[in-house]
């Protein structure tokens, strides 16, 4: 089958990203851009429209307009994901050999750019919950201890990465965290990725946005909460820690010189759909109704976590002895397609769409799932064996130049890693170059790789000593 015939694959259930469920709910001009006219919206970077970068054009209006209605300095579209714009904003923090403070459920991205442009990464640990095995959303009380540690007394912090809210839905009150960060000097990047929509909604009882907090910078993916196509993204500048004209250069320095303009078109789209009365409201509808969802299969002892974002499902399979794994491929099988399995949770996002007939399909589904799994395991969290604080031994930037060699997880107890181990999703690394390989985290690897058949590979790069 070719890849063009699979992407008119049917499933009866897209509870995938992007949110806009197959087209359904994408943002009506750009539905008909798309329909009306294929190919006739792919142009280069004509002076009526200018690019991201330029300061005449469309686009320029465009970015200009949502910097003035949102009150922030300026804005950007992304071609490139929320990780294109990330990695321009770590640029833009910190210079070569200077240190970032990250959570330890930093996306990969980040790492990625730190090798590259040596960036020093301090990690910081985050609460677990024993429940769903999941890291809890941080506390004001928690990134105190963390800004006030021995540890980082005398490093120069260039920044700090709040991933705000995690891919689950958990979410932090974000304002008091930037204010201390603030406090403390730090310029604060949110990873908003999981939360563009919050800044639409203020009287919907949503977590707050970032933008609206004033953090320095603030990135969303707006394929993955707005109803915008893949790899569509908005960088979000606010304040004068971090200057503008810093910010547009590190974005030149990595985006594409033919940035595609359906993309544009459908970062434009997709926040002005939300600016139009009547689409707030039915998107408020869509937000209600989610909310339904989850207390009307609580009702019916399905077992839902709750998190602060209405549209994703997080189904506590662990609680009855199933990973989130199996759950997943049961699921798949029966055409309906989850986002993200973990080990105790399988989490399904409902999109921007109206579910129709969603409960009572997906409590019989939970109930056959039940019924088909005869051996239950006994599954417990386990948490990871992270340190509050830690630094890692040699540069990550450093560790992938050195020579290394790759040995099996085991061997590797005691070692300098050359790698990175990333399950996506969610692309949270469990382990980065330079950080050595202590036997907890050897263990915790393979006690998650046990889980997904294809999660891990059992061997890993360590350096050469
Ligand atoms: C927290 C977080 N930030 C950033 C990204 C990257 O987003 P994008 O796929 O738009 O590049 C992801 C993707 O999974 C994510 O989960």
């Amino acid at each position: 089958m070719s890849i063009s015939s699979f992407l008119r694959k049917k499933f009866s259930r897209a509870l995938f990203f992007p949110s806009h469920n197959r087209g359904k709910a994408l943002p009506p001009k750009l539905f008909q851009l798309l329909r009306d006219d294929p190919g006739l919206w792919d142009l280069p970077e004509l002076p009526e429209l200018g690019s991201p970068m330029s300061d005449f054009g469309l686009i320029n209006d465009a970015q200009n307009y949502f910097a003035k209605k949102f009150d922030v300095n300026s804005c950007w579209f992304g071609v490139n994901g929320a990780s294109g714009l990330l990695q321009s904003s770590i640029l833009s923090m910190a210079n070569p050999g200077e240190y970032i403070l990250l959570p330890r459920n930093i996306h990969i991205s980040v790492i990625k750019i730190c090798i590259v442009a040596n960036i020093m990464p301090i990690f910081f640990d985050l609460e677990f919950s024993e429940i769903s095995g999941q890291y809890l959303p941080i506390k004001k009380e928690w990134l105190k201890k963390i800004l006030d540690n021995n540890l980082l007394k005398n490093i120069k912090i260039a920044g700090i990465v709040l991933v705000n809210p995690h891919y689950q839905g958990y979410s932090s009150e974000i304002k008091p965290l930037v204010e201390l960060c603030h406090r403390f000097q730090i310029p604060v990047l949110v990873d908003e990725a999981h939360g563009s929509y919050f800044l639409f909604c203020e009287d919907s009882d949503l977590p707050n946005s970032a933008v609206k907090a004033k953090a320095d910078l603030v990135v969303h993916s707006l394929h993955k909460s707005l109803n915008g196509l893949t790899q569509t993204a908005m960088l979000w500048h606010h304040g004068n820690n971090i200057e503008k004209s810093k910010i547009a250069t590190k974005i030149n320095l990595l985006q594409t010189t033919s940035p595609n303009s359906l993309l544009i078109a459908s970062c434009e789209e997709s926040v002005k759909d939300w600016l139009e009365k009547d689409s707030l409201e039915k998107y408020k509808k869509r937000i209600s109704e989610a909310r339904n969802i989850y207390e009307e299969l609580v009702s019916r002892n399905v077992p839902l976590i709750k998190t602060d974002d209405p549209l994703k499902i997080v189904l506590n399979t662990g609680s009855y002895g199933i990973d989130g794994f199996t759950a997943d491929k049961f699921f798949y099988k029966n055409g309906v397609i989850a986002e993200l399995p973990e080990m105790m949770t399988l989490t399904f996002c409902l999109g921007f769409v109206e579910q129709t007939n969603f409960i009572n399909m997906f409590e019989n589904l939970w109930k056959s799932l039940l019924s088909s799994i005869i051996v239950r395991k006994e599954l417990k969290p386990i948490k990871p064996p992270f340190r509050l604080i830690e630094i890692p031994e040699i540069a990550p930037s450093e560790s992938l130049q050195r020579c290394s060699q790759k040995v099996n997880l085991k061997q590797s107890i005691g070692r300098i890693s050359a790698d990175i181990i990333c399950p996506y999703p969610p692309g949270i690394p469990l382990a980065i170059p330079g950080e050595r390989i202590h036997k907890e985290r050897v263990d915790w690897l393979i006690k998650q790789g046990l889980m997904g058949e294809n999660l891990l590979d059992f061997y890993i790069n360590v350096l050469i000593t």
